[in-house]
């Protein structure tokens, strides 16, 4: 059974689904997926992302790496050590969250001394801009003033930019594969209920993705062109150093896979998850998972190397997480046990350990890091 949403939640999702309807009747009536997808997550007061919802940990709708424990951070951090040490840069994070991942990172830097002189972020929501903002200032004052938030790219960055569950939050264009052309699985109302409609794709490089992906009549999928678009113009603004995007999904082969023809996308309510997109806008994360390989695509095409891809539990272990974890002794069970079973989730191959990958792409020469560099023969792009 579902949790029943409060009245006032309930009253929330309504006015969402008043906004959704209204796009589509002014667009004439029909969108394509992904610009529901937009609305339903970043609307300005309407959106999941930008209204007050509770999202992460126990209390929302889904725990991020992060919020499991401060060893997820603790490690990205030994692991961007060289980098930021090669480059004599900054940390760039997209979309923060709660801040957490920001917090572990900058604490674990400082206590091997190799703290960045700022730690920008850029984050879409205002209403998770000013949470990170309170959190941070509250739970690390002493480093708070190193933090500062972007409304844009910088048209200049030389370090580290980060993103963790960045790409499965972009709007995804939905493709429907038929006998004769691939459709964009739209949105129409009917009944003042939301329903789908196949549209021709109007968008050459949507058809043109479409159709070399060539899959079976009946094929439903995703593409995510938002996560190219953010790639390329990353890769602008990169002037030396690395992109490290750690998130859930497969390469092309296995995103794409026969068995998966229903696709990824699915919708995130209270540890639920869901098959049906449409179900309480503004209450649901709407997630897809990421193609990896369109993804590496984009950075080469954009002048990146791939620097590595690696399974989270691979880049984990070999960036230093047991050690870190040995640092609580198995004697303290109090402290030892939580870290231990958190450690377990991240890396565990029932859990996130395979399903979560990490990439890396770099520009100007940068050593490999040791958690991509030892490779990952079970995975490939
Ligand atoms: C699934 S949450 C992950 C949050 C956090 N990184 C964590 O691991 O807990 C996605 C985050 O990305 C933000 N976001 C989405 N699109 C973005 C974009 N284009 N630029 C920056 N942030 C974005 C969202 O507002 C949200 O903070």
């Amino acid at each position: 059974m579902l949790p029943v949403p409060t009245p006032d939640a309930l009253a929330h999702s309504q006015r969402v689904a008043a906004h959704l309807r209204a796009l589509i009747a002014e667009a004439g009536g029909w969108i394509p997926f992904s610009r529901y997808m937009e609305a339903a997550l970043y609307a300005p007061g309407l959106g999941y992302y930008a209204a007050g919802a509770m999202k992460f940990g126990a209390a929302g709708d889904f725990v991020t790496a992060p919020e499991m424990t401060p060893l997820f951070g603790r490690t990205l951090a030994h692991a961007i050590v060289p980098a930021l040490a090669e480059t004599g840069g900054e940390v760039l994070e997209l979309g923060a969250g709660s801040g957490r991942l920001a917090m572990d990172l900058l604490g674990e830097l400082k206590r091997v001394n190799a703290l960045p002189s700022r730690y920008l972020i850029l984050e879409v929501s205002a209403d998770l801009r000013q949470r990170q903002q309170e959190n941070i200032t509250r739970e690390l004052p002493q480093l708070a003033d190193r933090v500062q938030w972007l409304d844009a790219l910088p048209a200049h960055f030389s370090g580290v930019i980060l993103g963790n569950e960045l790409l499965d939050a972009l709007p995804v264009e939905l493709v429907h594969w038929t006998e004769n052309a691939p459709l964009s699985h739209g949105v129409v109302v009917e009944a003042d209920a939301f329903a789908w409609q196949d549209r021709p794709i109007a968008d050459p490089v949507l058809r043109a993705r479409a159709d070399a992906l060539n899959l079976a009549p009946g094929y439903l999928s995703e593409i995510n062109l938002a996560a190219d678009a953010l790639i390329t113009s990353l890769a602008q603004c990169l002037d030396r150093g690395l992109i490290l995007m750690i998130d859930y999904g497969f390469g092309q082969s296995e995103y794409y896979h026969p068995q998966r023809h229903m696709g990824t996308l699915r919708a995130h309510y209270r540890h639920h998850a869901l098959d049906d997109p449409f179900y309480l806008p503004g209450l649901c994360d709407l997630t897809a998972h990421v193609d990896f390989s369109a993804v590496a695509r984009a950075g080469v095409a954009a002048g990146l190397e791939l620097a590595g891809y690696a399974s989270q539990a691979s880049f984990l272990l070999n960036s230093g997480l047991t050690e870190l974890l040995m640092q609580t002794p198995p004697s303290d069970a109090a402290a030892y046990l939580p870290q231990s079973n958190a450690v377990q989730r991240l890396v565990s191959p029932a859990e996130m350990g395979e399903l979560f990958k990490v990439i890396g792409l770099a520009k100007g020469g940068i050593a490999p890091l040791a958690g991509l560099a030892r490779g990952d023969r079970r995975h490939s792009l």
